[in-house]
């Protein structure tokens, strides 16, 4: 298998890493924006080469990663479908726009590209996917995380909110998931994967609470619907070189590429 990894930051590097180890693994092409970033990494790596663009390469890859920004997310996700090529997202809020998300499925249907969404930094999605062939009544996500996961907030900033200063646990933003991952693009993309799985971005809800005493990302997902009820609680280690980005979504990454280049579903 020929993978193309768009990104090389926390995720992208790591998942490259590990894909250098699989046998099964080929070739590895790398880009981003920044190509020191993409150079530095292939030279660390065994298989892996630089390109400038996705294009260069789509005609020789089976799998196109994203591991970058939403914007980076929406080009490859139409580059990919539009080619019949299978891709995988991390910049899950890029689905977030009901036209552009139907128009992509659609393509990938007709193309015979498949979309792939790992879970990310969030335990629960497996039963929520279960849950969701029958009646979901509520889809709550709650994420309480340190001030430094919560800096360079654009939203805040106009608010005049400076996280760094708050000193006590507080709930900083309370609404539907289809505002939060507009709102918060780097920071709440399991609100995206979590509304697509359930019941949607208007009827999901996402709380996010700062506590200056939490040193993890923690999530709290709450579902409750014709299956009963069910609070899944994570408490992410934060990426040291990114507190945004939990350790849990790199890990995440390496293992939806296993499952897919060995064909293995357990617990689907
Ligand atoms: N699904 C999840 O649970 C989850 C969890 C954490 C992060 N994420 C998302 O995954 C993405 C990657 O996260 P990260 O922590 O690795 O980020 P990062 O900031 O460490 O790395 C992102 C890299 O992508 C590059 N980049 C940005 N736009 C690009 C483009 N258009 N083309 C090529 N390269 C581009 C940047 O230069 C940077 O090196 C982010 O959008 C983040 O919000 C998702």
């Amino acid at each position: 298998m020929r993978i193309t990894i768009v990104g090389c930051g926390v995720i992208g590097s790591r998942l490259a890493k590990a894909a250098d180890e699989m046998v099964e693994v080929k070739r590895i092409y790398l880009i981003d924006l920044n190509r020191n970033l993409s150079e530095k990494l292939a030279g660390e790596l065994k298989k892996a080469v630089t390109v400038d663009t996705v294009e260069d390469e789509l005609y020789h890859c089976d799998l196109v990663i994203e591991a970058a920004s939403q914007n980076a997310a929406k080009d490859i996700l139409a580059k990919s479908v539009g080619r019949g090529v299978d891709v995988m997202v991390m910049s899950v809020g890029a689905l977030v726009d009901d036209d552009f998300r139907n128009q992509i499925f659609e393509r990938a249907k007709n193309s015979g590209s498949r979309i792939f969404i790992p879970s990310g930094a969030l335990t629960g999605t497996d039963a929520l996917r279960s849950a969701s062939m029958d009646e979901l009544t509520t889809v709550e996500l709650r994420s309480t995380k340190n001030p430094r996961a919560l800096a360079n907030i654009e939203y805040f900033e106009k608010k005049g909110i400076d996280t760094s200063k708050i000193a006590e646990k507080t709930v900083l933003y309370s609404g539907p998931a289809r505002e939060a991952v507009q709102i918060f693009p780097r920071n709440i993309n399991v609100a995206a994967t979590v509304s697509l799985l359930g019941i949607g971005f208007d009827r999901t809800t996402v709380t996010i609470i700062l506590d200056p005493e939490v040193e993890s990302n923690n999530h709290d997902l709450i579902i409750s619907g014709a299956f009963g009820r069910a609070e899944c609680q994570t408490f992410n280690v934060p990426s040291p070189d990114n507190p945004r980005t939990s350790y849990l979504a790199s890990l995440s990454a390496i293992s939806a590429l296993k499952r897919i280049i060995r064909n293995e579903w357990i617990g689907i």
